[in-house]
């Protein structure tokens, strides 16, 4: 039904794919609307997603990950977000974020403590850089990280952090520079933490929109105690290490809202064939074909430039600029055609009894985390000009 050009799978990704998509209906499809209305963020989950090797995709097979590359793991991703955006979160955050940095930057005695566990899924991983007044100026984030003797002491607050309750391993942001002598983005490290450490503590649960399946909390640092040997490569790198890692981010986020507008664009064309009014099937009307072709134009679009910039990252390129416009048209793809659903179906849409309205409600996220739309356009604009 829905066109796939540009996107010539192997018979491995393929398997792959086809894994994805059996899991997500067995294991997530019947459950998304009770996830959704209570707020509940199921667990289990991890273990099965670890004993698929999906939350070790981009990990080598020496540290027990599938060793995959970046298109490999988005096909994956999109067939999880296509039943459930939320739960593709887990998968997504993990994946791109905290085992990415760890791999790049982390020694080998962290990549054997904290990133194997990690890929078998018996860690859950989370990324901790925004704070109450540090969002898109992620770099004047405040949270303070102290020598003491060998270890850190870390102060302050993350907000925002994706099942950053049910994490096992979190990459936090803090900086390393001293209040008497800033250094903006260049006084900023990145500790592996883990929520067995003194002074860690689980604050503010969000009541969120959408996305519910999906926790998201704010962590509260209270001088902290983390071991030296934590602090991720060089101590006043971490916030380029975010940066750099939220380009990988970013492509998750494209694939998740990938998932999400063909979902909706999927129940639009069943519900346009079954629904029937002024004698005859809404398809059957220009209003409504329009709108489809729209639908799949947009969403075919998105995921031809995400897959061609995740090449691009597996050719060893610089996808910066790449990235960020990914993300950008496939996240507003989603809001865009998430709101077409609804229309669609009419009075239908506005209510829980059908998918789309859930489609819709998850879809704004997209726009707003791991950097907003403003903020990817800002970052395209930079590349623009550092490149003519
Ligand atoms: N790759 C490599 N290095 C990069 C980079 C990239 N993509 N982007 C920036 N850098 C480097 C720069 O070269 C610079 O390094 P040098 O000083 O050595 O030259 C350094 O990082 C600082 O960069 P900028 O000067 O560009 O920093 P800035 O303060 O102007 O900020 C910004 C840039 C693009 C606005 C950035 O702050 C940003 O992306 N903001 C949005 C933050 C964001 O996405 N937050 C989401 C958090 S995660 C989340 O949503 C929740 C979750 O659970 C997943």
């Amino acid at each position: 039904m829905e066109p796939r050009l540009l996107l010539h799978l192997t018979d491995e990704q393929r398997e792959i794919q086809r894994v994805a998509r059996d899991f997500a209906h067995r294991e997530i499809a019947p459950y998304s609307r009770d996830w959704d209305r209570d707020g509940h963020f199921e667990r289990s989950l991890v273990a099965k997603f670890g004993e698929l090797g999906f939350l070790g995709m981009l990990i080598p097979e020496q540290y027990d990950g599938l060793g995959l590359d970046t298109a490999t793991y988005l096909v994956a991703l999109e067939e999880i977000a296509t039943v459930d955006a939320a739960v593709a979160i887990l998968m997504g955050v993990h994946n791109s974020l905290p085992t990415q940095m760890i791999l790049r930057w982390g020694t080998e005695d962290q990549k054997q403590r904290f990133l194997r566990p990690m890929a078998r899924g018996e860690y859950l991983g989370a990324f901790a850089l925004s704070e109450p007044e540090a969002g898109s100026d992620a770099a004047s984030l405040s949270t303070q990280a102290v020598r003491d003797g060998d270890d850190w002491i870390i102060t302050g607050t993350k907000a925002w952090v994706s099942h950053g309750d049910a994490a096992d391993v979190i990459i936090v942001m803090a900086r390393t520079d001293t209040p008497d002598a800033r250094h903006g983005a260049k006084g900023i490290g990145a500790f592996i933490v883990t929520p067995d450490l003194p002074g860690f503590k689980v604050g503010k649960h969000e009541d969120k929109m959408g996305m519910r399946a999906s926790p998201t909390v704010q962590l509260s640092l209270e001088e902290m105690r983390v071991p030296g040997d934590r602090a991720l490569g060089d101590i006043h790198r971490g916030f380029v290490y975010a940066l750099q890692s939220l380009d990988n981010g970013r492509l998750g986020i494209a694939a998740q809202s990938i998932g999400i507008a063909r979902a909706a664009f999927e129940h639009s064309v069943k519900y346009a064939g079954e629904r029937r009014q002024f004698g005859a099937a809404i398809r059957d009307y220009e209003a409504i074909q329009f709108k489809l072709a729209d639908m799949s134009t947009r969403v075919t679009a998105s995921r031809a430039l995400l897959h061609a910039t995740a090449a691009a990252k597996d050719r060893g390129e610089r996808i910066t600029q790449f990235s960020s416009m990914s993300k950008l048209l496939a996240s507003e793809t989603a809001m865009w055609v998430t709101t077409q659903a609804v229309q669609i179906f009419g009075g239908y849409g506005y209510v829980t009894d059908y998918p789309v309205e859930r489609l819709f409600r998850d879809a704004k996220v997209t726009e707003i985390y791991e950097g907003t739309s403003e903020i990817q356009r800002l970052v395209i604009a930079r590349e623009l000009y550092s490149t003519t």
